[in-house]
């Protein structure tokens, strides 16, 4: 229990480990294991003297103005992270410059304001490109998210090479948007998609993956993180065994790159893709990362002005990427507002980041898991952020309305993920999926109304 207590609370105790017993002048709390909930005094102490990093925790809480929203006369607590975070004041206020002193289509060299947000779109460029460790800001693309960027690389990349009977690997894990757009140039194809299951924990089984693989294999598309369990899937094992059949592989890091650190470059991915509102940034940006020489060979999807070096009415010729799949004007003031926040993410670090969220998911999967009647769906033992569960005798409608009541917010659904709920017998789930603002303090709330309904 001590042990626990410690990973927990390490504040709690003092430099030679010990529980704050020789002189120290405060009394440690030992986290009760047998269900009985703490002193909400002793809790609130902890969480305000919580850090990330160097950062403390109310200073970032501050940063992000809607947490102090209260909903029907009660704080609000954002537990639905995993659909989409809330944005801290430095991304809201980049929104807010580039409209006043920056607003430009960006034609380099045509005049000032021009040059002002070309340089504002490309800058995002490149510190998107860093915070993935790609080699090159020509690697990244803009598109407006995950869903779009899955479209573009299954339309640019994939589907010219496909012929019939080769296939196209997925996982149980799979959420709708890597998914349908694999079925959509299946069936224009004659291609096949072929599915790896999950185990009772919601963990790949990597045998039945591998032996997915055969020389029929022309193309994977992976989750790095499944956003209705929570797990972190093995990308380096399962590209590695992917490309020893000379295939490509997609992975899909909706849910991974607000997380966890990602270096596209080390896990040696063919395409990456992320959105921005996942990563408190704006809606409506986000990338695809893609190999320069996997660019270069994909046909772009869609065609118009920016993306071309010149026209005639019998040819055009195309830019080289990114710009060749960048038809039209791009989302410039929200790619902008993602680069601010990925500057506010740099700055308290992906480590650490990782490392308290990983503290909160201990705590709250421990603690959910005594409810009686509560079922964990997605107990495998790499997560992040996400708790998926469901109460005998309870239905999810009712549980998400309870929680909404009290000012707390999850997704009680499918999660646009039905084949691996399906995989669990279920139809849906409650979905709290915490990120780094997030507070013990607030876990205790949504367990304190959980326990009230069972
Ligand atoms: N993909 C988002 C979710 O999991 C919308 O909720």
């Amino acid at each position: 229990m001590e042990e626990l207590a410690r990973g927990f609370f390490p504040e709690l105790f003092n430099r030679s480990g010990n529980k704050g017993s020789g002189g120290s002048s405060y009394s440690p709390i030992v986290l009760p294991l047998d269900g009985r909930r703490e002193e909400p005094a002793r809790r609130k102490a902890a969480d305000s003297d919580k850090r990330v990093g160097n950062e403390p925790l109310s200073k970032i809480r501050a940063d992000f103005p809607i947490l102090s929203e209260m909903v029907d006369g009660k704080p609000l607590v954002w537990f639905d992270n995993a659909a989409t975070t809330q944005k801290p004041k430095q991304v809201i206020d980049r929104l807010t410059t580039y409209y006043e002193r920056e607003n430009s289509n960006v034609h380099r060299g045509a005049h000032a304001l021009a040059a002002r947000s070309t340089d504002a779109y490309e800058a995002s460029r490149a510190k998107a490109a860093d915070f993935i460790g790609a080699a090159d800001p020509d690697e990244i693309v803009f598109v407006r998210g995950t869903t779009e960027g899955i479209n573009l690389v299954a339309q640019s990349y994939v589907k010219p090479m496909l012929k019939p009977s080769d296939e196209i690997i997925l996982t149980y894990l799979e959420h709708h948007a890597n998914i349908v757009p694999w079925q959509m140039i299946a069936q224009e194809t004659g291609a096949l998609i072929r599915v790896a299951p999950v185990d009772d924990a919601g963990q790949i089984i990597l045998p039945e993956f591998h032996k997915l693989l055969s020389s029929r294999t022309k193309f994977a598309s992976l989750a790095h993180v499944s956003n209705a369990l929570g797990t972190i899937t093995p990308v380096e094992e399962l590209i590695s065994a992917v490309h020893s059949f000379g295939a490509a592989v997609l992975i899909d890091g909706a849910q991974s790159a607000a997380h966890m650190p990602i270096n596209v470059s080390a896990m040696d991915a063919d395409f990456f893709v992320f959105s921005g509102h996942k990563l408190y940034g704006p809606t409506g940006i986000g990338v695809v990362y893609g190999k320069q020489a996997l660019l270069e060979a994909a046909k772009p999807y869609q065609g118009g002005g920016n993306m071309i070096s010149d026209v005639t009415f019998g040819r055009t010729l195309y830019h080289n990427p990114p710009a060749k799949f960048e038809a039209g004007t791009g989302n410039i003031a929200d790619a902008a507002g993602m680069g601010a926040a990925i500057d506010y993410v740099k700055r308290i670090g992906m480590q650490n980041i990782e490392a308290y969220e990983h503290e909160l998911l201990e705590y709250g999967t421990r603690e959910l898991s005594k409810i009686p009647g509560l079922r964990l769906i997605g107990t495998a033992s790499r997560k992040a952020s996400v708790m998926s569960f469901v109460i005998e005798g309870h239905s999810i409608e009712e549980i998400g309305s309870r929680l909404s009541e009290a000012g707390i917010a999850v997704r009680a659904g499918h999660h646009c993920a039905q084949p691996i709920l399906r995989r669990f017998g279920l139809e849906g789930t409650v979905r709290p999926s915490i990120a780094f603002y997030n507070t013990f303090e607030e876990i205790d709330s949504m367990l304190r109304i959980l326990r009230q309904l069972v």
